[in-house]
């Protein structure tokens, strides 16, 4: 009884400490503890009930003997520490205020209820007006690959809607220049020169995500590692060289990452959003990944092509894949875009 209560008692510190939402066994031994507890209290009862008689000592009788030891404590004793555990009982179910939220919710949920408005408690935030963030990098020693212009000439957006799936299952062949021009375009191009607005919708315009592709087997284009470059519609070649079985690896073995001929790899610059909305930015950049995901599953669609997105991959190994630290950039969401049979 007393290792199991010393253990749930430490174990529930420590993960009270580090904030830690479980903590190995520590359960169980408040369970096995509380177990011992009544069966120590049931084999004593006769003991228990005779401390429990209020009568004058004259009167008492003596008490049964369970066992041959001397019993040390005595009655107010063992009262005192009932009424305490009793008391601290219930000051931690009345003050909620020293209470920890449930240990059962996740770090996903912590952070919704933190980034709510006022939710985090910070100061007021303030905007550097002196500073705006770019909204996109540039790669200027990268050789540069000029795209055509997208032209658009597939099925209606209805169409698209109820064709779209996610195809796992690629056939040999290249994509053109044009097709992996009209992706890109309708992954981050811009549509609205004027003010740099893009064909995906980004919170104040601020455009956390960069665009990436791997490039397994496009025609005009060395196999590699591309950036957009959103402003001139060009692709940067960062590196070349067959990359199918170091993603596939990154992809935790997901072999459309290989057999595709294109891989979109999106990233997030998370100071471009965090400068204007705090706590909240986290949030909105997720959503805008969703977007442009969503714009290229139904751009490679319209093009008769297939697309997968891709979440479950090894985070560092795509960061390291692209050159990109994992804390300021860090990778998000990958997307297979293949020549589809039928
Ligand atoms: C955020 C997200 C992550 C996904 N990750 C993977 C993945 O790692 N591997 C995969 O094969 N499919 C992945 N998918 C595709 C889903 O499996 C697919 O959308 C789902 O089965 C519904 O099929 P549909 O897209 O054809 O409608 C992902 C989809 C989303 C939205």
């Amino acid at each position: 009884m007393l290792l199991t209560g010393a253990y749930a008692l430490v174990s529930g510190l420590l993960a009270d400490l580090f904030g830690f939402p479980r903590f190995l066994l520590h359960s169980w031994a408040g369970y096995a503890c509380a177990l011992f507890v009544l069966v120590h209290l049931a084999l004593n009862r006769h003991r228990i009930a005779y401390y429990l008689r209020f009568r004058p000592p004259s009167e008492k009788k003596a008490p049964p003997a369970p066992s041959t030891r001397s019993v040390r404590l005595d009655r107010r004793g063992f009262l005192l520490g009932m009424f305490s555990g009793l008391a601290g009982f219930l000051v931690g179910l009345l003050f909620p205020l020293f209470r920890r939220p449930a240990t059962e919710e996740d770090w996903g949920q912590q952070y919704h209820r933190w980034s709510k408005p006022g939710g985090s408690g910070l100061d007021a935030f303030r905007i550097d007006w002196g500073v705006h963030p770019v909204p996109f990098k540039t790669y200027p020693q990268a050789p540069r690959a000029v795209l055509p212009s997208p032209a658009w000439r597939g099925p209606s957006i209805g169409e698209v809607i109820a064709a779209r799936r996610s195809r796992r299952e690629y056939v040999p062949g290249p994509l053109s220049l044009e097709e992996l021009s009209v992706l890109l375009h309708a992954a981050q191009g811009i549509t609205e020169p004027r003010w740099g607005f893009r064909a995906a919708p980004s919170a104040g315009a601020l455009y956390p995500i960069e665009t990436y592709v791997v490039v397994h087997n496009v025609a005009g284009l060395d196999p590699g590692l591309y950036h957009y470059a959103v402003a001139d519609h060009t692709l940067e070649q960062i590196r070349t060289g067959d990359l199918r079985a170091e993603l596939v690896r990154a992809g935790i073995g997901q072999e459309m990452l290989g057999t595709a001929q294109v891989c979109f790899i999106l990233t997030a610059v998370f100071g471009r959003t965090r400068w204007r909305y705090r706590e909240r930015a986290y949030r909105y950049i997720l959503l805008e990944a969703g977007h442009i995901g969503q714009n290229i599953y139904l751009a490679a669609t319209g093009l008769g092509l297939g697309a997968c997105a891709v979440g479950a991959f090894l985070d560092d190994a795509v960061n390291r894949l692209l050159g990109v630290d994992g804390e300021e950039e860090a990778t998000l969401y990958l997307l297979s875009v293949g020549r589809i049979g039928g």
